[in-house]
């Protein structure tokens, strides 16, 4: 069955999230929804809505995110709206740091959504839809805890610069030949 709404999905769709939020809001408006989630048992509220679809999504996963563009891109040949929702705290001070638990944030934060807008770019730009990264106001208040989640932060508000700067040559390309 072909989808005739305008379609969106969103990251991190757990229950009593804003992403299930986003959902609710997208669905009223009469999207067609693709919520995902890392564990399909938490998207109970999502289920109960019609026209959203519950995909599983672990987005610090390259395999799943393939998989889970496998499916859309079976159901739907553009995305009016990617919203990058899915994200991870970690706030402790700078020195006091694992490493290895602020590059997993990273990973999460960051270059996750990096990989996922790579999987979903040529649905959206077919269709001049609208990419949307969840970032925090937090990134610029400085606090004795603003470590590893603000700083994925900036990185994050730097790839959404990046990402204006990229859609609009491909959309000037695009009318031009
Ligand atoms: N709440 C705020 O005040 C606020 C303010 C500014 C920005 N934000 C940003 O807005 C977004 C949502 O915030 P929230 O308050 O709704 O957070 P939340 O309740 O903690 O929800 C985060 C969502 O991300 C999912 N997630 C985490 N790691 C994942 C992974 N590897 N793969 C797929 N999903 C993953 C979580 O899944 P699980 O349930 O499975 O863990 C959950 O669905 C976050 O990016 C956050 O940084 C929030």
């Amino acid at each position: 069955m072909s989808i005739s709404k305008k379609t969106a999905l969103v990251t991190g769709c757990s229950d009593g999230g804003l992403g299930a939020a986003m959902v609710k809001a997208l669905h009223d408006n009469n999207y067609y929804v693709f919520a995902t989630v890392r564990n399909p048992s938490k998207a109970q509220t999502s289920r109960e809505l019609k026209n959203v679809e519950i995909l599983e999504l672990d987005v610090s996963s390259k395999d799943s995110i393939a998989r889970c563009a496998e499916k859309v891109k079976y159901r739907t040949s553009t995305l009016n709206m990617l919203i990058n929702n899915a994200g991870c705290d970690f706030h402790t001070p700078i020195l006091d740091t694992d490493i290895e638990k602020a590059k997993a944030c990273f990973d999460v934060n960051f270059w996750s959504v990096i990989v996922v807008t790579q999987a979903f770019a040529d649905l959206i730009i077919q269709c001049q839809g609208v990419i949307v990264n969840c970032s925090s106001v937090l990134w610029n208040i400085p606090t004795l805890w603003a470590g590893t989640y603000y700083f994925t932060l900036i990185y994050l508000l730097s790839f959404t610069c990046n990402m204006i700067i990229i859609l609009l040559w491909v959309a000037q390309d695009d009318s031009t030949s």
